[in-house]
């Protein structure tokens, strides 16, 4: 198995303050990998960083065999690394079909696996909203709106950043089928969360982040077993 995506000691500064320190993450394909820590643990920033929205004052970034480091961000996306940040901005005023549209195009290697109509397929939900102004969907729908969006690309690697937060558990369940589907299906998928238990029958892998440091790392089975790690970094 190949690393997609890795990185080699990055900080990241907000000003003067340090948020990140030597993240080493990597993540290969065809594999979904968790990135769990509370509230204000990084996670965002670290996603940020891997999409190029904050530089990394030190070390590097690596995509597809490339070093990205110094890459804007629509450079990145342009080699297939979709962000879906964690604001679920949708164009409101638009369709639900036309805000899927709108973000079609062949991915870097030229191929073509999402097109609306598997979109349909994965997401019946929205499927049954198509004509749906996007403005007007609950929460839920909307955070599923910009998963499929970001597939409509057709990228390498989906970073998901809290896809669960602030949804009911209905919803959350409906999320998680999804992204297991994916992940049954050969995407790769960086997901963070601060609720272990949706990741663990979605990721593989868990890394740990507190304090803007990876402190751990562990399959998520083992993880959810693991009280010590769980009790000194996560919340329950
Ligand atoms: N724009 C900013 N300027 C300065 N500091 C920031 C900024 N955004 C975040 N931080 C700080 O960076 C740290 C990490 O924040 P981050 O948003 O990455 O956490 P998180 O793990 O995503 O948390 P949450 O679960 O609440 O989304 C926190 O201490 C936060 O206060
Ligand atoms: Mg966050």
């Amino acid at each position: 198995m190949t690393d997609l995506l890795w990185t080699e000691r990055v900080s990241t500064f907000y000003g003067a303050s340090q948020i990140l320190y030597d993240i080493d993450l990597a993540l290969q394909e065809n594999r979904t990998v968790a990135l769990l820590g509370r509230n204000g643990a990084g996670k965002s920033t670290t996603m940020k960083m891997l999409a190029g929205i904050l530089p990394a004052r030190r070390g590097r970034i690596f995509f597809a065999g490339r070093d990205i480091t110094e890459a804007p961000p629509h450079a990145r996306a342009q080699l297939g690394l979709a962000y879906v940040p964690e604001d679920r901005q949708v164009f409101p005023e638009h369709s639900v079909e036309d805000n899927l549209l709108i973000a079609a195009k062949r991915g870097p290697d030229g191929r073509q696996e999402w097109i609306l109509a598997r979109i349909w397929d994965t997401f019946p939900l929205l499927a049954n909203l198509r004509s749906r102004q996007a403005g007007r969907l609950s929460g839920g729908e909307q955070q599923l709106l910009v998963i499929a969006r970001a597939l409509m690309g057709n990228p390498l690697v989906l970073l998901l950043d809290e896809p669960s937060e602030g949804l009911a558990p209905v919803v959350v369940a409906v999320i998680g089928k999804v992204l297991r589907e994916l992940g049954a299906s050969g995407a790769t998928i960086l997901l963070a969360e601060q609720n272990m238990h949706f990741c663990l029958r979605i990721a593989e892998e868990a890394l740990v982040i507190d304090k803007g440091k990876v402190v751990h790392r562990q399959d998520t089975v083992g993880l959810a077993a693991n009280e010590d790690i769980r009790r000194r970094y996560l919340a329950m």
